[in-house]
């Protein structure tokens, strides 16, 4: 598809901007070639500033569990810009979208911020402020946001961009800060066990995302994550769980849904993004109301924010939640089994060697020959050059995947079955170019 506009638009933005992009991994630094520059997304599809229409596999990152536009969420928004777009007060809406999250998940209290990232920084302060302890654990290949002390071993961006795949972090970050972080291979008790038994007293938190999507789909072994809660519980530390891509999209009720909710359990916090902010700047962070009350005004430990609970997000947010439905979980199951299922099938049609990974609608494919992938160890040995050929040729046929190998693809119930149907004509060609690039030896 030819794409002048797109080109043109990157030329002008790298004039202005570091790498032309305001988040790393839409550069295509991974995959290569001109990222496009999207004009309008309307259900399923996005359309590029060239005029090219593509089913969209990445909706935004996870945020878009409805499609684009969705025609309710659309009219919320409108109200509310009408209204007036940020009073720095408390509003009603923020109420309800804190009502509707409570009401969804175990958390107790919560308090809504405007990024991911910013909820797990607060949710590791708060964890510091409540033990009067230091050390926060987490996982490599696990992304919580850029916070200094979480960028070690993280995936997304970093994996994409061949960054930090040892324990180091990005420059940038205070050698003091990562040295109060613990990065622990994921899936692995024996290393959460040592690391507790050594240090457990100087823990203020451990932080996993509830179910990793940014080393590519990489679930929980069964019961880990109930393993997790308990040896926080024992040693005195905080579980604090990062719903911020799995939150009200693998679920209803998210990841702790799928296991929490079943198995008993529940985290001493979560942090939530993505889904609840409707496509805009919403998140949150929440959980035992023993332990929010040490937030301010309430408590000590401080955390503010201008556009904290901003009210054309919180009216995005509450429109979309509202709108997620059981109904709507199970179409973006179907959407999404169809397409992976697919997918597996052209790759093994066309012999290359793949793993399909998935949790409930969230999933994605690693170009590797391993049985399976249950740490980012095993994430990252997969064949990129593969992955890279793949994806082209899916860009080329109208279907936007997330350009990097890492990466969760997320599907909408927007998705009908004329958007499904021209992903599924696009894998077998895919399957087969991502077949060359694998016999010629794809970059690793
Ligand atoms: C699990 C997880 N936590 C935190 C974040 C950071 O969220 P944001 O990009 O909104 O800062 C992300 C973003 O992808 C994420 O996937």
């Amino acid at each position: 598809m030819p794409h002048p506009e797109s080109d043109a638009w990157f030329a002008r933005a790298r004039a202005v901007t570091p790498g032309g992009v305001n988040s790393p991994v839409r550069a295509f630094a991974a995959v290569g070639g001109t990222p496009r520059f999207m004009a309008s997304g309307q259900g399923a599809w996005l359309r590029d500033v060239d005029g090219n229409e593509y089913v969209d596999l990445v909706c935004s990152w996870g945020p878009m569990l409805l499609g684009h536009a969705h025609p309710e969420v659309v009219a919320a928004v409108t109200a509310a810009v009408a209204r007036g777009t940020s009073y720095g007060t408390p509003t009603t809406t923020e109420v309800e979208l804190a009502e509707e999250i409570l009401g969804r998940t175990p958390v107790e209290r919560v308090r809504l911020v405007s990024s991911g990232t910013e909820a797990t920084m607060s949710a590791i302060r708060l964890a510091r402020g409540f033990t009067g302890r230091d050390l926060v654990v987490k996982f490599a290949g696990c992304y919580h946001g850029h916070v200094d002390s979480l960028l070690a071993s993280a995936g997304s961006g970093l994996a994409t961009l061949g960054i930090s795949l040892g324990v180091s972090t990005t420059p940038g970050v205070p050698e003091s800060s990562a040295a109060q972080t613990i990065v622990l291979p994921y899936n692995d008790r024996a290393a959460v066990e040592a690391a507790f038994a050594e240090h457990g007293d100087r823990i203020a938190c451990l932080v996993t995302e509830a179910s990793p999507g940014n080393m590519g789909v990489v679930p929980p072994a069964a019961g880990f994550n109930a393993f997790l809660a308990e040896t926080c519980r024992r040693h005195g530390a905080l579980f604090v769980s990062d719903e911020v891509m799995t939150g009200f999209r693998v679920s209803r009720q998210g990841q702790w849904g799928l296991d929490g909710a079943v198995e008993g359990w529940t985290p001493d916090l979560m942090t939530f993004g993505k889904v609840m902010g409707g496509g805009f700047p919403a998140a949150a962070f929440g959980g035992r109301a023993d332990v929010m009350a040490m937030l301010s005004p309430e408590g000590p430990v401080y955390q503010a924010g201008t556009l904290s609970g901003n009210p054309v997000a919180t009216a995005a947010g509450l429109a979309t939640l509202r709108l997620a439905t059981d109904e709507v979980y199970a179409r973006v199951d179907e959407v999404a089994g169809t397409i992976a299922a697919e997918a597996a099938k052209a790759l093994t049609a066309a012999g290359v060697p793949h793993v399909l990974q998935a949790n409930g609608n969230m999933f994605s494919i690693f170009f590797t020959d391993a049985p399976a992938v249950t740490d980012y160890a095993t994430a990252a040995g997969q064949d990129t050059g593969a992955f890279k050929a793949f994806f082209h040729a899916m860009l080329d046929r109208g279907v936007y995947l997330p350009p990097s190998a890492f990466e969760a693809w997320f599907c909408s119930s927007a998705h009908d079955d004329r958007a499904v149907q021209q992903v599924l004509d696009a894998l077998p060609a895919a399957a087969e170019a991502a077949a060359a690039a694998g016999s010629e030896g794809g970059a690793r």
